[in-house]
């Protein structure tokens, strides 16, 4: 997997896809290719490493084409070299395919085609769809991938070419996004509209095993049975701006640094704090069903499973009604105890992580009401639910998700409100939240004025090799997301723990060369956590304290202390992360680290 770009038109095609690649880079970098026709020929170009080689390359070669499909990688069958590349291409050199995704069968098919002779390049998958598109074709090209696909187990975006139809460029999706877009006599095919938006805002969502087919005179779409299918096209309304780092050094910061805009842009017209309440449009009608439901899940990856755990919290705590949360991934081998009854929201930034795709169709097989809480707007997350709510953050380009998980919880804060007040909180309670949540987007800017200050820390501690991240109630998944973003981007080992919890194994791994991060906010636990601070201490850890703004006391006994503003439980895991995510990104490039394309990483995991 990771990127797909195509182009058709009247203009030149290299240009085009070499700059859709780099907008797609930050998904998967470990290797890149583009193919191209020259009248009947095709050209192959590979290169491992990033898309600006790829680009010096080309360029040295001064070539033109009208017809081309590229790709970035992110491996998963072969390590990144040259031959496991795509575009791969048959064994003929007239197929050449791009593709993400996972071929589950892919060995069985190889085996067959190997004992019939034919010869493989590369390690990958991929390389077997190119194959099987090749031995089907006899003088149509749509007619050919869908015989290939049909023999094809597994999930797939990809985009074909074939040198006896020079201007024609099949694709197709199954579990994988693809969409393509419509320019003034140009076409385009890819795995992101981030790929293609500076050509057009045009664009058609291609649902599972469609057909599309691209030419210089338009393009066509045809459904899994053949029939003809008359798309939609949708307007993209996010602008090129947001796809660009805007004076920061870097998109993480850029994103970082845009969460009191994303906080607010999560809650507005959503917050009522006139009323003490809350409306979410998009599940509105359904409340009723998510209050009464015998079952609640939460199920998501990574960040975004973090974001659950404190939607998880905040229900429980403030609407008292119970809930569990599950990673994607594993929700579908656990046999879940859910049925009609049962409410699942599937939360996720990309809308596009395969494991949480998964998560949904089994909910749904076991007829359970799945909602969804996404960013990407017409993601298949989106449109597999029955239901749900945008969290507005716009794009995050970021491998390491900041501002996503802000406006996931701002969005399951409302939500928690919502059903709270529905529960019997008082509308005096209610107002004290909202009127708290309110003042969010401020409360953000104070934390993220210290980011000089989290910066000198970073620099203290950017040799280390284990950081302990500590944190209570709430504030434990916050700590989670804290050792996450960490290990993500710096590549040091991290760990996030239950504050008391510590005293039960991780304790034995402090000394002096080992720093902790405890979250120590005034709360009801602030004197149990002062407590495992001066464990540490003890056993000369080195202490970076989060505390309320005031706390004195806590400068006795830590080593550093950030502060935030005084918070309820409601809004502290947003105020209380910022620093966290600045603590990260500070030590990364204090490290040297690419902190917007993190080694191994992909934004966007289209493979369970
Ligand atoms: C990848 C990303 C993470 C993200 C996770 C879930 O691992 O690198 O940042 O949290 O996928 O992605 P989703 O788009 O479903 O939130």
């Amino acid at each position: 997997m990771c990127g797909i770009v195509g182009y058709i038109g009247k203009n030149n095609a290299i240009p085009v896809v070499m700059q859709g690649l780099q907008r797609l880079e930050y998904r998967g970098y470990d290797s890149c290719g583009i193919a191209m026709m020259n009248s009947d020929k095709m050209i192959l170009e590979k290169v491992t490493g990033k898309v600006e080689e790829l680009q010096g390359l080309l360029a040295r070669q001064k070539m033109s084409s009208s017809v081309a499909i590229g790709h970035t990688r992110w491996a998963t069958h072969g390590p990144p070299t040259i031959s496991n590349a795509h575009p791969h291409t048959s064994q003929d050199g007239k197929v050449a395919l791009v593709h993400n995704g996972i071929i589950e069968n892919y060995k069985v098919l190889r085996d067959g085609l190997i004992s019939a002779g034919y010869e493989f390049s590369s390690e990958t998958d991929t390389e077997v769809i190119a194959a099987l598109v090749s031995q089907a074709y006899h003088g149509n090209l749509e007619q050919a991938v869908r015989e290939a696909l049909s023999y094809v187990v597994g999930a797939y975006g990809l985009a074909v070419i074939h040198t006896d139809e020079p201007e024609k460029i099949v694709c197709s999706r199954k579990g994988a996004p693809l969409i393509m877009a419509m320019g003034d006599g140009e076409f385009f095919v890819a795995s992101d509209v981030a790929a293609i938006l500076h050509y057009s805002k045009d664009v058609i969502y291609l649902d599972n095993e469609e057909i599309g087919i691209l030419t210089p005179d338009g393009v066509k779409i045809y459904s899994g049975d053949d029939e003809p299918v008359d798309k939609k096209i949708h307007k993209i309304t996010f602008n090129l701006e947001e796809i660009e780092k805007g004076g920061y050094e870097h998109f993480m910061l850029k994103e970082i640094f845009s969460q009191p805009q994303t906080i607010f842009d999560a809650m507005r017209g959503r917050l009522l704090p006139e009323t003490g309440d809350a409306h979410l449009g998009g599940i509105d009608h359904m409340i009723g069903s998510i209050l009464h439901a015998d079952q609640r899940y939460f199920t998501a990856c990574g960040t975004s499973w973090h974001a659950a755990l404190i939607g998880e919290m905040m229900f429980e705590q403030f609407a008292r009604i119970p809930c569990e949360v599950e990673y994607a991934s594993e929700f579908r081998y656990r046999e879940p105890l859910v049925d009609a009854k049962s409410i699942v929201f599937a939360i996720s930034q990309s809308g596009e992580t395969a494991d949480t795709l998964a998560a949904i169709q089994e909910a749904k097989t076991r007829k359970a009401t799945v909602l969804g809480i996404c960013n990407v707007v017409g993601s298949s997350i989106a449109r597999e639910t029955e239901a749900g709510v945008y969290i507005h953050a716009g794009p995050e380009i970021g491998v390491a998700s900041t501002k996503a998980f802000t406006s996931q919880v701002t969005v399951l804060s409302l939500l928690t409100l919502k059903l709270a007040r529905l529960m019997g909180m008082s509308r005096e309670d209610g107002l004290e939240i909202s009127q708290a949540m309110q003042k969010l987007p401020e409360n953000v800017e104070w934390v993220l004025k210290q980011a000089d200050q989290i910066a000198e820390i970073a620099k203290l501690y950017s040799d280390a090799s284990n950081f302990l991240y500590l944190g209570r109630g709430v504030n434990f998944p916050v700590a989670l997301e804290g050792a996450l973003k960490l290990k993500e981007i710096s590549y040091i080992h991290a760990e996030g723990y239950p504050a008391a919890e510590m005293k039960h194994g991780p304790i034995a791994l402090i000394d002096k060369s080992m720093p902790i991060v405890a979250i120590a906010p005034q709360d009801k636990t602030y004197d149990k956590i002062i407590s495992n601070i001066e464990e540490v201490k003890a056993r000369h850890g080195r202490v970076i304290a989060l505390a309320t703004e005031g706390d004195t006391r806590i400068k006795d006994i830590a080593d550093h202390v950030l502060y935030v503003p005084a918070a309820l439980s409601f809004t502290a895991p947003i105020l209380n992360v910022i620093p966290l995510q600045l603590l990260a990104y500070y030590v990364a490039v204090e490290r040297g680290c690419n902190v917007d394309q993190p080694r191994n990483l992909a934004k966007s995991v289209t493979v369970e």
